[in-house]
């Protein structure tokens, strides 16, 4: 049942049973957004666990990442919540950090769709989209997370890979680190607009997609090499591919159980007009 592009193999089976098919330590780097349990409606998954259906279930298949995941390697999980639901994301860490799992938080990072900065000078600076909240409690909801899970908690991290330059250029030869390098880390706020989009069901097939740069950005602050191999278990559309391929990876392994998912995902990794959701991420 799968097909092969290249070394990129999409298969359309349940990512536990996908994962058992894959050897202990062979998997680099995995980038993936799991089904967040806030009743989405997908196509062929039902997104309704009961919370402890949920987390019981996140343990199986994270225990999958943990076995296929080479020592020093990167696991990168896209979460996000919603207002009167906040801490999902949060519960389901504090699993995968207990015994259950035993995964080591590294970093989080933050995944900011939409942002609006008053400058000093009282210019406002706003970018972005957000689906707006008609509430009088909340706010609208402008972020989610990216936990980068790690086995030991030392995976080494190419922090320059995602570096920006200087805004003032005369740090460059204040500080001996930057070795006369004009890049600095960029942090751990992600600004990645999605981008805008006349046709849903053309365009965007699928309803809750990240964005292609968000997963550049894992495999770029991994640490590229051409050799790796990246694995994302809820693969959807395809835009980890998309980015896998984007940064000059060989080796893509993607499961989703939606086989028409699948089909999309084979489509933009075959067209040459896969390129236009990649955007630069600047901040
Ligand atoms: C949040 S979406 C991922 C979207 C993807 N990041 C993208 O940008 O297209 C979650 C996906 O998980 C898939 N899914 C749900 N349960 C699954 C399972 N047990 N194994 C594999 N895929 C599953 C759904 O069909 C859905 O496409």
């Amino acid at each position: 049942m799968s097909s092969k592009s290249d070394d990129f193999d999409l298969r359309p089976v349940d990512c536990i049973e996908g994962m058992k098919t894959l050897g202990d330590e062979s998997v680099d780097i995995v980038v993936t957004s799991p089904p967040y349990n806030l009743g989405t409606k997908y196509g062929a998954y039902k997104d309704n666990k009961t919370p402890q259906e949920y987390l019981d279930w996140s343990c199986a298949w994270t225990r999958e990442v943990k076995r296929v995941l080479k020592p020093k390697g990167s696991f990168f999980l896209n979460l996000g919540a919603c207002p009167s639901n906040p801490l999902i994301p949060h519960e389901l860490v504090v699993t995968l950090k207990g015994e259950r799992v035993g995964f080591v938080l590294q970093n989080t990072f933050h995944w900011i769709k939409s942002i609006a900065i008053q400058t000093k000078d009282g210019q406002l600076l706003s970018a972005g989209h957000y689906k707006p909240i008609h509430s009088n409690r909340y706010v609208n909801d402008c972020h989610e997370y990216v936990f980068h899970l790690t086995k030991q908690g030392d995976t080494p991290l190419d922090r320059l890979g995602l570096g920006v330059p200087y805004m003032h250029k005369s740090n460059i030869g204040r500080w001996a680190h930057t070795k006369g390098r004009d890049l600095r880390c960029r942090g751990n706020n992600w600004f990645i607009p999605y981008k805008t989009i006349v046709s849903r069901s053309k365009q965007r097939p699928h309803p809750a997609t990240f964005p292609v740069e968000l997963a550049a950005n894992c495999i770029k602050i991994h640490g590229f090499r051409p050799d790796l191999v990246v694995l994302d278990p809820f693969v959807g559309i395809g835009h980890s591919a998309l980015a896998a391929k984007e940064c000059g990876v060989r080796h893509f392994i993607g499961f989703d159980i939606d086989a028409e998912y699948l089909g999309t995902a084979r489509r933009l990794l075959a067209s040459r007009d896969s390129r236009p959701e990649v955007t630069a991420a600047l901040l």
